[in-house]
């Protein structure tokens, strides 16, 4: 049977980007997920960055029963009452200070696109920066504000896109400053550059606050607060895309705390789902009352789903009684040390930054000149994944090649020992095949 359905993945699915692997996978729980060879695979991207309570944790499989005698979708009109439930729980226990509104959808993509809608709509300007590196989505509005992603090929973007350089305390753009300092000469530098080029009728600054397709980066709250009084001056809302951040990953309730500067309009889908499609636009009382009053619209077939609504309350539930944000944490501290074992060991990690359990580690030629390590990047991509442990490699000429790791929240010392085994091993192993090639 697996080679057969092999076989017909080849001949009947799109290849939608990137490399899948060649093998085809059959069931996930926990912090595992397993192939159609029973081989199992520790999963330290959470899938794709959603799963941080633990694939199908029996609370999110007793939500979609529950859901199952009750309703999974109703008439995008008709409220579900869970519905009403999840807004209120994210109003009162986990957003900042003011925002109370909440709107669910289904994509991080979708909640993008929403939240654009609505800040040109409450604006009256159609004009967005975004920042170098980011990655908002895939949909017409959220793709044109993208900038990790491949643009070619795809037609004319939404007109009125602005970039502000990605602050990058390995890499920086202005070498020879604090990291603060580089961070604010590159917010100086955009919105200088912005204020040239603006006809006058900005919308939104649109930000993740951790900059994770891009590599990882975690620019200083300085940047941040930066970019709230730059949206204020200019009457700009500031968008706070928090698809990876939201729910406990980096140790804090959401980026907006970490970081101590509030949006207008706070952006979650991942890990608000925990690997079922959930997403959410969460904005203020007054934002919302505007744009309701002209007619906003944001009708979609699966907007206000009480399937997702019950899972979106199990998964936040599960956050506050497991303990996870505190989890994130310590164990993003215990993975950290032993990334930074490893670093200790191997010329070729230039780097291990990010926040809680949102990690990254770039490889490098040699420390010295900085040179991005491809080659090695991808064959020990492929070595972990041989041995068992699956990561991200996000690779891009001019930004490095960094692994991107982020098990979910609630990984095991066990789990982590493994993993720092494996990328120990792939590592040494993938060092010693290139110098044998390369001596031949
Ligand atoms: C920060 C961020 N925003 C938005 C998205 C898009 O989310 P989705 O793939 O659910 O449309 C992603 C996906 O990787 C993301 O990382």
């Amino acid at each position: 049977m697996s080679n057969e359905l092999r076989s017909a993945a080849k001949e009947f699915l799109v290849r939608y980007g990137g490399d899948a692997f060649p093998n085809l996978f059959t069931s996930a729980k926990g912090t595992i997920v397993r192939d159609d060879t029973g081989r199992e695979v520790l999963d330290f991207t959470s899938g794709q960055m959603c799963a941080t309570i633990g694939h199908n944790h029996p609370a999110i499989v007793e939500a979609v029963n529950r859901a199952g005698t009750k309703a999974f979708h109703m008439f995008s009109g008709m409220i579900p009452e869970v519905v009403a439930e999840l807004a209120q729980t994210l109003a009162t226990d986990w957003m900042p200070e003011g925002l109370t509104k909440s709107l669910f959808v289904n994509t991080g993509s979708e909640s993008n696109e929403a939240a654009l809608r609505m800040a040109k709509m409450y604006t009256g300007g159609f004009e967005v920066l975004a920042v170098g590196g980011s990655w908002h989505g895939i949909t017409g509005g959220a793709s044109s504000v993208s900038l990790a992603s491949d643009r070619k090929g795809y037609g004319v973007p939404t007109p009125g896109v602005f970039v502000i350089p990605e602050p990058n305390a390995y890499r920086p753009y202005i070498p020879g400053l604090s990291e603060e300092e580089e961070a604010l000469a590159c917010l100086e530098l955009g919105l200088k550059l912005f204020d040239m080029q603006s006809t006058g009728r900005g919308a939104a600054i649109i930000v993740e606050p951790v900059i994770s397709a891009g590599g990882v980066l975690v620019p200083p709250k300085a940047f941040y607060q930066g970019l709230r009084k730059a949206a204020d001056e200019r009457g700009m809302l500031l968008i706070f895309d928090e698809a990876q951040t939201a729910f406990g990953r980096i140790g804090h309730r959401t980026g907006s705390d970490f970081h101590e500067v509030v949006p207008d309009i706070l952006t979650v889908s991942k890990t608000l789902g925990g690997g079922l499609p959930l997403a959410g636009v969460v904005t203020t009382p007054k934002i919302e009352a505007d744009v309701y009053e002209k007619h906003y619209t944001y009708y979609t077939s699966h907007v206000s789903d009480p399937l997702l609504g019950e899972v979106g309350l199990a998964v936040l539930r599960v956050i506050a009684e497991e303990s996870l944000i505190e989890r994130a944490r310590t164990m993003g501290a215990y993975l950290r040390e032993g990334l930074l074992g490893l670093q200790q060991r191997y010329e070729a990690i230039g780097d291990v930054r990010g926040q809680g359990l949102l990690l990254g580690v770039e490889l490098v030629e040699d420390r010295e000149s900085r040179k991005p390590a491809h080659q090695l990047g991808a064959l020990t991509t492929q070595k972990c994944f041989e041995l068992g442990l699956s990561m991200n490699i996000r690779r891009r000429p001019e930004r490095g090649s960094v692994w991107r790791i982020a098990p979910p929240l609630t990984v095991s010392h066990d789990e982590i020992d493994r993993a720092i085994a494996i990328l120990d091993r792939a590592l040494r192993e993938s060092l010693d095949e290139m110098a044998l090639t390369k001596a031949a």
